[in-house]
């Protein structure tokens, strides 16, 4: 007798505990919404951390209205057409609206149909994540257990409202990983910025995503708490630009400070990531676009754009701006046989791109990063790195005697222009930032 409800205690148990453990593509279904507390229960209490993550991309992970284009016109069609990557239909949402997949809500209802799929990534997704499945976070591999105790970084913390327990794992970069690293249905990395971070130097300094993130400071947790240091939910990154301003440093100078008016120049740019714990630019890297534009003004006002000079390694003219045609899988997801894409970069021709170019299965650029078979080469400004790349300048015959001064840009778009118009993007998305610039000056003599 003892010994048989003690085996099936053993079992309910064991039963238990893996529904618990269900972790990525396994938790589809397995919670109902009802499971977690919506975001403005806690907003009641902690109201500067509900205004910090308002702000954030965080609470609008799903009802972004260019993640709503990209979901609903393009990967949802193609993943209709094309059994390889199927599983993207449900796969989007364990990252971008979460609960809904936890509910098995998916796909989830359009933004404007406002059911809890807007919550987006919450606090109560967030404080309820106990570990990961695995060695490496990756696609939702996250743990959720949703309930009475929100996990939280401190020890012994009293709550009117819920218990609270210490989590290791919500303080650890493994714990963001699970959702920014993303591995496409071809096995290959198509967000790493988790990876990037760890074979990097902040790593090894114990820098974690949450010190340049979700800084901390003097405050407090909830509006009853006592002050203390807190961590800042600010999780800001390419949407704001003053994060995106000065995170790459500029110098330009010429090799001669005297040329003759019908001589050449050579202008040299060191372009230092000096501010981001990842690779610049990161994450929807397919998406991203930095580039370098220098520009010559001479002594007469007369203005001259300057092409980047050749390296010659593989793969190179993915980093140079051309007005070459790209990312015809849209048709896919479209409908339109043939499609013969749209300009790959839409910005001034000759200027270097920092960027990874993200292929198809058939070699061609694409912007869809469910649909990556390969990649073309890795050039961007990973973290601590400095790159130099220099314009060799042959210059015009009648070039006005005097000072010429010299002016490189560094650009940041979040979205390639013409992938935004094609789609209808609203333009806020298409923005161009200024991340830095640098000045220099030369004298022409005749
Ligand atoms: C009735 C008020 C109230 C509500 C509602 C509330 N909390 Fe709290 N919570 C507190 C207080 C008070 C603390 C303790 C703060 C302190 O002492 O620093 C706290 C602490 C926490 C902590 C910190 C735990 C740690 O280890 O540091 C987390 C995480 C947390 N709450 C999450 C949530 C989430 C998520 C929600 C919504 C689902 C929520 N809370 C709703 C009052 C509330
Ligand atoms: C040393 C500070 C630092 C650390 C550490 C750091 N970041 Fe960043 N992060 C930045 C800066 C600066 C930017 C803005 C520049 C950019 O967009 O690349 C940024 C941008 C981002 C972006 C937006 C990228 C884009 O272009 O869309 C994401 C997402 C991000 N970080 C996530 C993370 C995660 C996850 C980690 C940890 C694995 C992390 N960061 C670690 C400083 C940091
Ligand atoms: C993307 C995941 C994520 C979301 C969304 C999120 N948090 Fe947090 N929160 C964290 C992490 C991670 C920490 C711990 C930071 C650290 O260790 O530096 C934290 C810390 C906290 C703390 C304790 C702060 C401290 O330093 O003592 C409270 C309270 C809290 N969060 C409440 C909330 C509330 C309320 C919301 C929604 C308005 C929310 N969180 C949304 C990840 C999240
Ligand atoms: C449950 C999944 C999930 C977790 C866990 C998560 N993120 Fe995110 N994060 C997202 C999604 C999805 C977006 C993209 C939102 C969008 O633009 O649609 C995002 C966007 C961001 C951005 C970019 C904001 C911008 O302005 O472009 C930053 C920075 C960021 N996360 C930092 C973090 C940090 C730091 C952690 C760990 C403390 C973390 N995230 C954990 C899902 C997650
Ligand atoms: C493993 C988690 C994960 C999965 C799966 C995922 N995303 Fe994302 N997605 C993110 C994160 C994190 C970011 C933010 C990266 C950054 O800021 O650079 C992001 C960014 C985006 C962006 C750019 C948002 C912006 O504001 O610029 C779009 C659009 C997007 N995702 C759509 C999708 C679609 C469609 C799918 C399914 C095919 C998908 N995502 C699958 C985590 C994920």
């Amino acid at each position: 007798m003892i010994n048989k409800s003690l085996i099936s205690v053993v079992f309910c148990f064991v039963l238990a505990t893996s529904a618990w453990a269900l972790a990525g593509e396994a938790a589809m279904g397995s919670r109902s919404y009802d499971d977690y507390e919506k975001p403005e229960v806690c907003k009641s209490c902690h109201l500067d951390f509900y205004r910090q993550w308002e702000q954030a991309m965080m609470s609008q992970a799903y009802t972004h209205h260019w993640d709503e284009i990209e979901y609903f016109e393009l990967a949802i069609p193609h993943a209709e057409k094309d059994e390889v990557v199927a599983g993207v239909r449900e796969g989007c949402n364990g990252c971008h609206a979460p609960i809904a997949f936890l509910a098995g809500d998916v796909p989830p209802p359009r933004p404007e149909e406002n059911s809890r799929a807007n919550e987006s990534v919450s606090c109560d997704l967030c404080h309820t994540v106990t570990g990961f499945e695995g060695d490496t976070p990756y696609n939702f591999n996250w743990i959720s257990e949703p309930g009475r105790v929100k996990y939280g970084p401190k020890e012994g913390v009293q709550s009117p409202h819920h218990d609270t327990q210490k989590s290791e794992f919500l303080s650890q970069a493994e714990f963001c990983g699970t959702c920014h690293n993303e591995m496409s249905p071809y096995d290959q990395w198509v967000k790493a910025t988790h990876l990037e971070w760890r074979e990097g130097p902040y790593s090894k300094e114990g820098v974690r995503c949450h010190d340049c993130h979700m800084p901390r400071a003097i405050g407090r947790n909830a509006k009853m708490s006592d002050e203390d240091i807190v961590a800042q939910h600010l999780f800001h990154g390419a949407h704001d630009p003053g994060k995106l301003a000065g995170a790459v440093e500029l110098r330009v100078h010429p090799d001669e400070r005297e040329v003759p008016y019908d001589g050449a120049v050579q202008l040299s740019v060191q372009l230092f990531n000096s501010k981001a714990g990842h690779k610049i630019p990161t994450g929807s890297v397919e998406d991203r676009i930095v580039w370098l534009h220098l520009e010559a003004e001479d002594s007469e006002g007369k203005r001259y754009h300057l092409p980047v000079d050749l390296k010659g390694f593989e793969g190179e003219e993915t980093t140079i701006a051309s007005d070459v045609l790209a990312y015809q899988d849209m048709g896919i997801a479209k409908g339109i046989p043939d499609f013969p894409g749209v300009q790959r970069d839409g910005v001034p021709l000759g200027d270097r791109i920092f960027r990874m170019a993200y292929l198809d299965p058939q070699g061609r650029m694409t912007i869809q990063q469910w649909n990556t078979a390969s990649f073309g080469p890795d050039y961007r400004l990973g973290p601590r790195e400095t790159k130099i790349e220099t314009f060799t300048w042959e210059m015009p015959d009648d070039i006005a005697a005097g000072e010429v001064e010299i002016l490189a840009q560094l650009n940041y778009q979040k979205l390639i222009t013409p992938v935004g118009e094609f789609l209808n993007v609203p333009a806020e998305e298409m923005e161009i930032v200024r991340i830095n610039e640098a000045r220099t000056r030369f004298e022409v003599y005749e």
